[in-house]
């Protein structure tokens, strides 16, 4: 086996990285829209049975494996499998995508921040102040491609000195703004023009409360297949990125508990996020006022945050900066992943590898940034949904290739290897794997079907 030359220095490193990941815009963007959407505290208990059974299946696969061959996707996949690398190479364009509008992403909520930091929270409050901006040829381009360029020197910097050190300082930073916004939230009170009062403690018991009105079979499939595709997302499985971290992980380090402080992490900031957003929202525009994706985060909330009055500046400025280190450090994972497997494949060094991507991926994050703009055309894709530039990407990537992986992974590990294979490594250094019998039900019977099924209602081969 090849020496792998950089490592994390250990457990905490490698939970905080790996939690940097799997916490990202999905996180404050959409999980709370899907629990308002989807029955509140409904949703809340099939995610969390989910994340228990089927995100933990995945998480240790990917980790597991990545530790195991000491590779990245391609490599891994390859050594599991020679057969099997094509699955190796299907999973490395996930990321070689993802990378082309994720620091656009960035880009877009490091304006914002600049925005509330200079005060200008109420222009920011403006109707079409979003579309503006995205629209705008420069502007957008410019912050994309700082985001870029941010994320390239920190990978640039390497494992230990850069990815964990940001991580490590920027993670703890996150929960605590989190937090210090989600009892803010709970705090609201606020009376309508019509004399209605709404605080925001009823806005967090919508959030927790189980609505089972109006719940049909398929609405409950629903429920679950969007409880399925968030929760993958997530996590950042099935997209190779947890392979690579995996493979810097030692030898010595438990990893049972690095799953589950991972998925605990993720999952935490997920609830965090629904009692700092539901509330907020319900309390100044009811239950209808929930958005989801860019929609909500830069159209609903500022104008949440400016209904706060001064103090919505405040809050306004710790939601971005928290948003912030949630994107970038998942935006280094991912440029991380590809780096990693083009350093394998083209036996080259970091840095060289960091600066050619770095260049390549700026060019590409300016395209998708003037997508609404000089490159402006819209499809409608296969979901029914209006899509350009980035809309496309994202539904590629993680509608049709991240649920084929998972499919794939399963089958490959559950039938072809064998699960043993995951086992043995969560297994070495004398820990005990624990969930071991529920690990192998889901890796074989259970996950493909799951994945199957979401895959051929997301690629809407299958309609519901
Ligand atoms: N897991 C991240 C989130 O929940 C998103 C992400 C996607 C991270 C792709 C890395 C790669 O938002």
């Amino acid at each position: 086996m090849e020496k792998k030359t950089s490592n994390f220095s250990g457990q905490l490193g490698f939970v905080l990285a790996a939690a940097g990941s799997a916490v990202g815009v999905g996180n404050l963007w959409r999980f709370p829209y899907l629990a308002a959407k989807d029955g509140g505290g409904l949703f809340l208990i099939i995610y969390l049975v989910l994340v228990l059974t089927f995100g933990f299946t995945l998480l240790t696969s990917d980790i597991a494996i990545g530790r195991k061959t000491q590779k990245s996707a391609i490599g891994a996949y390859e050594e599991m499998h020679p057969k099997w690398k094509f699955l190796g190479v299907l999973t490395f364009l996930v990321p070689v995508l993802i990378m082309t509008y994720y620091a656009v992403i960035g880009g877009w909520i490091t304006k914002y921040a600049c925005v509330y930091l200079t005060g200008q929270a109420s222009s920011a409050a403006q109707d079409d102040y979003f579309t503006s901006f995205i629209t705008s040829p420069v502007s957008p381009v410019v912050f994309g491609l700082l985001f870029m360029a941010v994320t390239a020197f920190i990978v640039y910097k390497g494992v230990e000195g850069g990815i964990e050190k940001v991580s490590k300082f920027m993670m703890p930073v996150l929960l605590v703004l989190v937090v210090i916004i989600a009892i803010y939230s709970l705090t609201l009170k606020h009376e309508d023009a019509d004399g209605n009062v709404r605080t925001g403690l009823q806005g967090f018991l919508y959030y927790i409360t189980p609505h089972f009105e109006g719940l049909t079979v398929e609405r409950f499939l629903q429920i679950l297949l969007d409880a399925m595709s968030q929760l993958f997302f997530s996590l950042s499985v099935s997209m190779g990125i947890m392979i690579t971290y995996g493979s810097y992980v030692k030898p010595e380090v438990d990893l049972n508990k690095s799953v589950s402080q991972v998925e605990f992490f993720d999952t935490g900031v997920a609830l965090l996020a629904g009692v700092m957003i539901i509330p907020a929202v319900f309390v100044f525009s009811g239950t209808d006022g929930m958005g989801v994706g860019p929609s909500l985060m830069f159209v609903s909330l500022p104008k949440v945050f400016d209904a706060m009055g001064p103090a919505g500046t405040v809050v306004g400025v710790l939601f971005f900066i928290s948003a912030i280190f949630a994107t970038l450090t998942s935006c280094i994972s991912v440029l991380e992943s590809i780096v990693a497997n083009c350093m394998e494949i083209f036996h080259t060094d970091r840095k060289k590898t960091t600066l050619v991507l770095a260049l390549i991926y700026l060019a590409a994050s300016a395209v998708i940034a003037l997508g609404y703009s000089v490159f402006y055309f819209n499809v409608t894709l296969p979901n029914g949904s209006s899509a350009q530039l980035l809309d496309i990407m994202d539904y590629v990537s993680n509608s049709v290739m991240m649920p084929l992986i998972a499919l794939l992974s399963t089958i490959l590990i559950g039938w072809v290897k064998s699960p043993k294979y995951v086992a043995d490594e969560m297994e070495r250094g004398g820990y005990k794997f624990r969930r071991k019998r529920m690990y192998y039900v889901m890796i074989r019977y259970v996950a493909p079907v799951m994945m199957l099924v979401l895959f051929l209602q997301s690629t809407g081969l299958l309609s519901m």
